[in-house]
């Protein structure tokens, strides 16, 4: 059997750096995502009797054994529920380019286990779903809703999944996605070993709690001010905890601190708008509408090319396959 998914990242509002358990991704705190419409992964998965092991083809380059490793381990976890061994082909393809902090394994595990599932003929629920993608890649377990999405830790497997806290038209707010150059050096998967050698990780922790009820608060009222404010602040100490762990991390480039700064400066004039950064050097700008042009235009001159996204669906199957 085949199917077709597809999946668009989400940037975190408050984000995770740090986990509970490294095995199951059970992550150190709540969290919450906005899916973005405008980038998405289109996955098909196909399982075929004849194959002897998995074929695995991302933005169309055949993976080898070691890059394959982390999707044949999730399509294993998909047989295992299915009870069957049949290897599968799978091909994958992005909107935008990986690697670079623009959660590609998120959209990628989310896409990649509902088309798996599917085409394994089994019925799961959102939430089962979640769970199953998180193992792949922790912030995939996001993906699966669309919106607005909080993921609830939890400290077991079954008690870590995500759930919609509104949909996608709950308020205006744009992302300007920007390119800024450079791939990360450092996984975020090695990252978040390293996240509790900084002396700031728990001083962090303590603030997510105030930036989770904020950020749920500013959702729910739409109240896009809040949700900036307390967004940026959560990138800033996640940043600072990466900046100050063993060894020290840095995925910011000269590029991202000039972005930062003219995102600062806009607000200081009159234009509302606010950072946000993951592990790698691009950097998405919060905003309203009424205000994304002017935004882009300003980013632009700096030489740095843009998307331009929002809040978009959850995971859903398509019937155009790719192979
Ligand atoms: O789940 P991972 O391994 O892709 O880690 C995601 C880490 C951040 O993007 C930096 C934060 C987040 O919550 O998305």
């Amino acid at each position: 059997m085949k199917a077709t998914a597809i999946a668009r990242p989400n940037l975190a509002l408050v984000k995770y750096w740090g986990k509970l358990n490294q095995e199951l991704n059970l992550p150190l705190n709540n969290n919450i995502g906005i899916t973005q419409e405008g980038l998405e992964t289109k996955t098909t998965v196909e399982f075929l009797p004849e194959l002897k092991e998995d074929e695995i083809e991302i933005d169309r380059k055949v993976l080898d054994k070691e890059k394959a490793k982390k999707m044949v381990k999730h399509l294993d976890r998909i047989r295992k529920l299915a009870n069957f061994s049949t290897r599968a082909k799978v091909i994958s393809e992005n909107s935008f380019p990986g690697s670079a902090g623009l959660a590609s394994s998120a959209s990628g595990f989310a896409a990649l286990s509902y088309a798996g599932v599917k085409a394994a003929g089994l019925e799961l629920t959102k939430k089962e779903l979640s769970i199953l993608a998180r193992k792949g890649s922790g912030s995939a377990c996001r993906s699966i809703f669309g919106g607005f999405v909080e993921w609830v830790s939890g400290r077991t497997d079954g008690g870590s999944y995500s759930e919609q806290i509104a949909p996608p038209e709950q308020m205006d707010i744009k992302l300007l996605v920007c390119l800024v150059p450079g791939e990360k050096k450092v996984s975020s998967t090695e990252g978040h070993k390293i996240a509790d050698t900084s002396p700031l990780l728990k001083c962090r922790l303590s603030s997510t709690k105030e930036n989770l009820t904020k950020i749920r608060t500013g959702i729910l009222e739409k109240d896009f001010s809040t949700l900036g404010k307390y967004s940026e602040r959560d990138t800033i100490t996640m940043h600072a905890v990466m900046m100050s762990s063993s060894p020290p991390l840095f995925y910011w480039s000269p590029k991202t601190l000039e972005i930062i700064k003219k995102v600062i400066e806009l607000r200081e004039s009159g234009t509302e708008c606010y950072f946000s950064i993951d592990a790698g050097p691009k950097v998405h700008i919060l905003c309203e509408e009424k205000n994304l042009n002017e935004i882009n235009r300003e980013i632009k001159k700096s030489g740095i090319n843009t998307i331009i996204s929002s809040p978009g669906e959850g995971v859903e199957l398509t019937n155009k396959h790719l192979f």
